[in-house]
């Protein structure tokens, strides 16, 4: 049994989109990315998985239980950041996470203090909300989902907006986080942070899954046909997008250096360059979108 699996999930929205179209997959120990565009069903997929959405068919056992029927066993051992979590300014960092601990039916202060260890916020933990930096804040948000303890973290885009340092100190907790057969399902944007933390990785397209498995598995598909083409002037993007897939482009000082997989040999003469896991999902995604 692994701690999160999918089967079959498909959620329509009351205004008829199709946020979810038949998802299955499975989440074992450790971080596991959730990689998509705006609007390819990410937070809609946490939300079912942390009961707070009911979906329109399917299944998902977190750590063996049926959201759908057991939902209690499933709150108690399940942590959420949702991708919006309000906050109140005015509480100070520890009052916070006290109030959304009892809400979870934890009224431990050690759990608290444990909690905000685990995201080095103990030390600011009299400092009141509104007082704090984005990164703080998204670390407070990683606390109040830590409380009690749970088996499984679900954090939706929590790198969004922070800087690259406060982006390495987060992808260290959520690490350290996911020992012990724990799992972490981590959505972003952000290819890099998944490239960092996770091995496996699934990449949701327009509520479709497109991709569960490895990160190395998905570099392999595009692997020896990543090249790099010099082009002098702009307007030869527009052909050079008819012949391949450009996955991104770089101006420099003598015109422009554009990254594309070369699926049918259109330039067979060219070395092929190392292939990243960006590479791979651009290429899923259909290249780059614009110039
Ligand atoms: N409450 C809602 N009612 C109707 N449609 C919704 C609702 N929430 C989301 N949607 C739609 O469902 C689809 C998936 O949205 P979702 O928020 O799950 O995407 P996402 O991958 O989290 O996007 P983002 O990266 O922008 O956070 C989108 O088309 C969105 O407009
Ligand atoms: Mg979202």
């Amino acid at each position: 049994m692994k701690n999160i699996e999918i089967s079959n999930l498909s959620k329509r929205y009351r205004n008829g989109v199709l946020a979810l179209d038949h998802i299955s997959f499975s989440v074992g120990s450790g971080v596991f990315g959730l990689l998509g565009h705006n609007g390819a069903g990410k937070s809609t997929l946490m939300k079912a998985l942390v009961t707070v959405l009911k979906p329109s068919a399917g299944t998902i056992r977190v750590c063996g239980y049926d959201t759908a029927k057991q939902g209690g066993e499933v709150r108690r051992r399940i942590g959420y950041l949702p991708q919006e979590l309000a906050m109140y300014p005015s509480l100070s960092v520890f009052d916070f996470v006290k109030y959304m601990a009892e809400l979870k039916g934890v009224h431990d202060k050690n759990a608290v203090c444990a909690a905000l260890e685990q995201v080095e916020m103990l030390e600011l933990s009299k400092q009141k909300i509104g007082q704090l930096s984005g990164g703080m804040k998204r670390r407070v948000g990683i606390a109040q989902a830590l409380v009690g303890d749970p088996q499984v973290l679900v954090v939706d885009e929590p790198t969004t907006g922070l800087d690259p340092e406060e982006r390495v100190r987060f992808r260290g907790v959520l690490s350290r986080f996911a020992k012990d057969g724990k799992t972490v399902l981590l959505s972003t944007h952000i290819v890099e942070d998944v490239y960092q933390t996770c091995e496996e990785l699934a990449v949701l397209r327009k509520g479709q899954l497109f991709y569960a498995g490895t990160s190395a598995a998905l570099m392999e598909r595009v692997d020896g046909k990543i090249k790099l083409v010099r082009l002098e002037r702009e307007e030869e993007l527009v052909n050079l997008q008819k012949q391949t897939v450009v996955l991104s482009t770089a101006y420099e000082s003598h015109g422009l250096l554009a990254r594309i997989m070369d699926e049918n040999e259109v330039f067979p003469l060219i070395e092929p360059v190392s292939a990243t896991l960006e590479d791979a999902y651009v290429y899923c995604m259909g290249g780059k979108t614009h110039a």
